[in-house]
């Protein structure tokens, strides 16, 4: 696997590809990688001749009090993690090198309607800095295939408007969520719960499903999300968010609506948690 850090050796290494007729797919991260990340790249490797994967801490997507500092960097595992899957490259620029001028001089990408609601309400700008750096590595890649988490169910949904509506002629994959063997998603924030906090996790899964089958059957959605919250704060969630919204539009589910998903946001400690679950009704 080659490692490349600047733009121009990204480029002149796509180049190469594009000459031998390869088609390339682009896995986007930000490290630490875990069995959900990889199964992204075992993925992509379905789907094209090359591939390249980005480990990038974003700052753009951080805002000031969030966690970019404590953000777990561990460079030499990953790469090792991304030869073992038969990734074809990595792309691991510095800071400078994606923001010359410093973030807040860079032209941003953003995409109205899907970012208002869910995280994009509780962390304001987050998804202005995912969509730029994501539009950024589309176009120094320019992928066939890009591959995406339904981990982050909003921000696939968000990076599939930006290609459409930016014509850019990338197919998006949403890839399924990998959890761990009790339930809970896998996330590169795992680590910072605490033992006993681990332990509790799960539950935001197990009471997911449980709202989510009772959705299903038919059981009137507000006062299953009423009782859903109240047993996770009575686990010691802090709940930021627990919602019912279309799965396509993100607008708040109604009767008529089949194709649903239940989000949730919360914060078990100092550690935020996210998760979601598609439910047809
Ligand atoms: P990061 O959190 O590193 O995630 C990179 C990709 O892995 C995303 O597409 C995410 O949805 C996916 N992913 C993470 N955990 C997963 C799991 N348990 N199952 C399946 N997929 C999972 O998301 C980002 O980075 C950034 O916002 C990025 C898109 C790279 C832009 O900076």
């Amino acid at each position: 696997m080659n490692v490349v850090t600047t733009d121009a050796a990204l480029r002149s290494e796509v180049a190469q590809y594009r000459a031998n007729g390869q088609r390339i797919a682009l896995v986007p991260t930000m490290g630490n990688l875990h069995a959900g990340h990889l199964s992204l790249v075992e993925i992509a490797r379905r789907h094209a001749d090359i591939v390249i994967a980005t480990i990038f801490v974003n700052p753009m997507q951080f805002a000031a009090h969030e966690d970019l500092d404590q953000y777990p960097r561990t460079l030499e595992a990953d790469l090792g993690k991304l030869q073992q899957a038969e990734t074809s490259l990595a792309f691991t620029p510095s800071t400078e090198q994606i923001y010359p001028d410093g973030v807040t001089a860079h032209t941003q990408v953003a995409v109205p309607g899907l970012t208002d609601c869910l995280c994009g309400a509780s962390r304001p700008g987050h998804f202005d800095g995912v969509t730029t750096i994501v539009c950024k590595l589309f176009n120094l890649v320019q992928p066939e295939v890009a591959v995406f988490g339904k981990k982050d169910l909003q921000q696939l949904l968000i990076i599939q408007k930006m290609a459409v509506d930016l014509a850019m002629n990338i197919k998006i994959i949403g890839a399924p969520i990998v959890r761990a063997d009790d339930g809970l998603a896998l996330s590169s924030r795992n680590q910072y719960l605490t033992p006993e906090e681990r332990r509790i996790a799960p539950q935001l899964h197990t009471l997911m499903k449980a709202a989510g089958a009772a959705i299903g059957e038919g059981e009137q959605a507000g006062k299953v999300l009423a009782s859903t919250q109240e047993a996770l704060c009575s686990l010691g969630f802090d709940v930021d968010y627990l919602e019912l919204r279309s799965a396509e539009s993100l607008r708040l589910a109604d009767e008529s609506d089949t194709h649903l998903a239940l989000f949730v946001a919360a914060r078990l400690g100092t550690t935020r948690l996210i998760d979601n679950l598609v439910i047809e009704r």
